[in-house]
């Protein structure tokens, strides 16, 4: 199962699109990444996840694929994406991709000539297709929820949708097959053999370019069952065992990162991580301040890295618990936001705020992602236009944390040199905005904080994903241990917390401000955060 590297990385998302535009055509590109590889090895990550970039008609941003082998042209070219693999490769960076496989655009070519088949292919159809509406359905018709959409002809019927109308679900078979329902192919049927066979050279096309892995979207989306969701979890996973023993043989190397948390089957698993998905209670009861809208699968709640100090760790705590529980080695990946849904500094959260939040994220036992733009503190962008179907849900909008890539005071913040007009989305219009040049040598902006915060990481092995993580105080001052060496305190409410702990004595602040350690007792300033070293466990006698 992959090759354990996760466990040891500091990852980095890049959203395409908004990262940095090398030919002015306002669209962020590869090139443009290549140029800025300076950056991103100066955070000191070691790999990059970007955000898919294969050719698209971009209903979903990306997400529905038209030719899983081929960079968008507006990213470049497959010798461009090569390329850049190389140059990371040579500053020590891995480049994992998005792989999207639950479904595909409407324009890739396999939907257009089944659109324009008059039946079934004879060799198995890649897509689910029905002549009529069923009597069992899905109940909602959501982004996200698979639905039936009229076919736009000339086959007559319905397609099975999994997210947007404009993406059609491959077609991975489903495990209940009732007889008044023939159209369903059992996973082993042909279409779903052809799919399962394009996955694997889909994989294989990329991880002989030097690919290190792929984040897998919608992971578990694959088979299909509208009775007994359980059963679809079930084959889903077990095709992606048989990809993962392939893997295994044929890049042993690569990781699979799935979108969420790997369901337990009772069987071995097949990805390399757990994913704590922003989007998801764990991440969300930490650092949700609803201010970039409401999750509607979430009840809201105030969260824990907050000024007010209302909030509490006990999702996340219990959550971590349990994915440790079942395999303490296994890592589990924390972002500091993604490009669905907010950022950090979102509504109130101010770049005070951010130190402990930072903090936290990288000396936790997680392995931690980085999102593009939330090492200088750029904030979610309320009022964004739904560009590229960011709005997924009406209750929020995803293009507030897809905005162009803060540089330095040139025009368009250095992102580009289109017409503003002409920007995938707009900038920050705040002259106060942060970027890249302005805190570049300033030691106390959050760039440094967090070039300091991931070199400590990698200096200190107890601060990495291979070592425990021991809560100490689970309220504010947020306080835990890393192995026996490290301590870590956080304050992120507006006041100030004091704990009494017998295993803080003697500890030394190596990185932080507004710790104070005096004997038993830790005194945090409001937004204090520190991480400590502990003083060495004396030697018993004897020991050599
Ligand atoms: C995942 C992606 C999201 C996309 C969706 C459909 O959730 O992260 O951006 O819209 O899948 O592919």
């Amino acid at each position: 199962m992959g090759s354990g590297w996760l466990a040891d990385a500091v990852m980095y998302e890049i959203y395409p699109q908004s990262f940095a535009d090398s030919d002015g055509d306002g669209i962020g590109d590869l090139r443009g990444v290549i140029d800025r590889l300076d950056h991103i090895a100066s955070l000191g990550v070691d790999t990059i996840w970007f955000n898919p970039c294969f050719a698209s008609p971009f209903f979903d941003a990306g997400y529905d694929v038209s030719d899983y082998l081929r960079v968008a042209p507006r990213y470049g070219t497959n010798d461009d994406l090569v390329e850049l693999v190389a140059a990371a490769k040579q500053r020590g960076i891995r480049v994992v991709l998005d792989l999207v496989v639950g479904h595909t655009s409407i324009e890739h070519a396999w939907f257009q000539r089944e659109l324009h088949a008059t039946g079934p292919d004879p060799d198995g159809d890649r897509y689910v297709w029905r002549e009529h509406l069923p009597q069992r359905t899905w109940s909602s018709d959501l982004p996200g929820t698979p639905g039936w959409v009229a076919s736009p002809g000339p086959r007559e019927g319905f397609y099975l949708k999994n997210f947007y109308d404009e993406q059609p679900a491959l077609n991975f078979g489903w495990t209940h097959l009732p007889d008044d329902e023939p159209w369903r192919d059992p996973v082993d049927g042909p279409g779903p053999r052809r799919n399962r066979q394009m996955l694997r050279d889909v994989l294989d096309f990329w991880l002989s370019r030097g690919v290190a892995g792929f984040r897998v979207d919608m992971a578990f989306s694959l088979v299909k069952d509208d009775r007994d969701p359980t059963a679809c979890v079930q084959a889903t996973t077990e095709l992606w065992r048989e990809i993962r023993q392939w893997l295994d043989d044929a890049h042993p190397d690569a990781v699979l990162i799935p979108e969420g948390p790997e369901p337990r089957m009772g069987t071995d698993l097949a990805f390399d991580a757990d994913f704590f998905l922003v989007i998801l209670a764990e991440h969300a009861t930490l650092f949700d301040n609803h201010a970039a809208g409401v999750l509607p699968f979430q009840p809201p709640q105030p969260p824990f890295f907050d000024a007010e100090g209302a909030g509490s760790t006990s999702t996340f705590l219990a959550g971590w618990a349990a994915a440790k529980q079942v395999d303490p080695h296994r890592p589990v990946i924390l972002s500091t936001a993604d490009h669905d849904f907010n950022r950090l500094a979102c509504g109130p959260r101010t770049a005070e705020q951010l130190g402990a939040a930072l903090t936290f994220l990288f000396t936790w036992g997680s392995v931690p992602c980085l999102y593009y733009g939330d090492e200088i503190g750029m904030r979610y962008l309320p009022g964004m236009p739904d560009v590229e179907g960011a709005i997924c849900n009406p209750a929020y909008n995803r293009a507030g944390c897809r905005t162009p890539m803060q540089w330095d005071d040139g025009p368009n913040a250095g992102f580009s040199t289109a017409d503003p007009a002409q920007l995938y989305l707009p900038i920050d219009p705040d002259p106060r905005r942060p970027t890249v040049a302005a805190q570049q040598d300033d030691p106390a902006s959050t760039l440094n904080l967090v070039r300091r915060l991931i070199a400590l990481r990698r200096a200190e092995p107890a601060l990495g994903g291979r070592t425990p993580t021991t809560v100490l105080h689970a309220g504010y001052p947020f306080t835990y241990r890393r192995g026996d060496s490290h301590l870590v305190v956080v304050n992120p409410r507006r006041e100030p917390a004091v704990v009494e702990l017998a295993e803080a004595a003697g500890a030394q602040v190596l990185l932080g401000s507004g710790v104070v350690i005096d004997g038993q007792r830790v005194q945090v300033d409001g937004f204090g955060h520190a991480v400590l070293a502990l003083p060495l466990a004396p030697v018993s006698a004897g020991s050599s």
